[in-house]
């Protein structure tokens, strides 16, 4: 039987199904584990089930002899060390497809939130109350509808992005490394060049994954491609963007906003971001619905039970350290 630590709170129910198969489990009782508590959590684990704010790094795994399972609870899973992991014959399970329409319906909250200046305005209504209707300024906005789109990663949240933005008669451009025709028919969605995308979008949202490849795949240059009139939606992962980089751009009016999820160095975010009326800032909730992190939570424990059973779980990341049997 298996020995699993837990570095976050999860629901009970979920460990009662872990424990009702005669599994071993420690639940560390809070959000954000010390390390010092993580390295003494997993040096006799069999098995770690980890939020993305757990740092899986080379260390951790050296101090980890007997690990042989990591379920990321997110789809995401640039905080593990996943060579290292590999190399260790580790396996590491992640959760894509229950959390991909909840972080979809953020994605299209931000670029409302921010172009019609939701949250900007709510703090000054109460602040300053509410002096009447007015027909000019000082509250316009920008229209969602009828814009054009600009996707950054046609994987499975940027797809459901686009589902929603035909709903808004927005046109749809999309970048990706591969070209998806099925998706073009379906979604009316067109590929072009990311400088194009950057040139042309009203919005542009990013939706890859953090890889080396993307890491400030959106910096200087490509902020001053955008439109002035534009705004930049970050769904995916803070690095993506050079946050420097982005306030420079705001503060300088180069952009009309932005709507931010993640954050380069998360928990921490850019002061000079706090201090700007056009951002939106949201601490990395994408997924956070109580119906989609009891999904998250079960496809992790159903992953782990697999595994332990000695069955290929289905959200295996990293193929080559299926062992064939454990
Ligand atoms: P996915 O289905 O794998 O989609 C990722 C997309 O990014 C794919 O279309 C992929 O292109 C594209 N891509 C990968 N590397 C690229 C590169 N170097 N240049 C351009 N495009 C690249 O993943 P998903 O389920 O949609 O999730 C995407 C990401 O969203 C996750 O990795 C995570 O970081 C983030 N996320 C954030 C939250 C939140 O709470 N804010 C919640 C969930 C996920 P190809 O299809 O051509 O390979
Ligand atoms: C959340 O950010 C995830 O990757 O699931």
């Amino acid at each position: 039987m298996g020995r699993i630590f837990i570095s976050c709170r999860i629901f009970p129910d979920e460990i009662a199904r872990l424990e009702r198969e005669g599994h071993e489990v420690e639940m560390y009782p809070g959000d954000v584990i010390p390390r010092e508590e993580l390295l003494r959590g997993v040096a006799g684990a069999d098995v770690l089930i980890c939020p993305l704010s757990t740092r899986v790094d080379r260390d951790i795994l050296a101090a980890s002899p007997r690990l042989k399972i990591i379920a990321n609870l997110g789809v995401g899973v640039d905080n593990i060390d996943l060579d290292e992991a590999s190399a260790r014959g580790i396996m590491v399970l992640n959760t894509p497809g229950v959390l991909t329409e909840t972080v979809a319906d953020l994605a299209v909250a931000l670029m409302l939130a921010v172009a019609r200046r939701i949250a900007e305005l709510d703090k000054r209504l109460r602040a300053e109350g509410f002096p009447g209707w007015s027909f000019m300024p000082p509250y316009l906005g920008r229209d969602v509808w009828g814009s054009t789109l600009g996707i950054v990663g046609l994987g499975r949240i940027g797809a459901a992005v686009a589902r929603r933005a035909r709903c808004f008669s927005m046109a749809i451009l999309y970048y990706s490394r591969a070209r998806k025709p099925d998706l073009e028919a379906e979604l009316g969605c067109r590929y072009v060049p990311l400088d194009e995308l950057l040139a042309e979008s009203d919005f542009v949202v990013l939706c890859v994954p953090l890889v080396p490849e993307t890491r400030h795949l959106i910096g200087e240059r490509e902020l001053s491609l955008m439109k002035e009139t534009a705004y930049l939606v970050n769904i995916a992962r803070g690095p993506v963007v050079d946050e420097g980089a982005l306030v420079r751009a705001l503060r300088e009016g180069r952009i009309a906003g932005a709507a931010l999820d993640v954050f380069e160095r998360e928990p921490e975010v850019h002061p000079g971001l706090l201090e700007l009326d056009n951002v939106v800032l949201t601490p990395h909730i994408g997924s956070a619905t109580l119906g989609t992190r009891r999904r998250m939570a079960s496809l992790a424990v159903d992953g782990v039970l697999a595994a332990l059973r000695g069955e290929r779980p289905g959200n295996l990341v990293n193929p080559n350290a299926w062992p064939g049997k454990l």
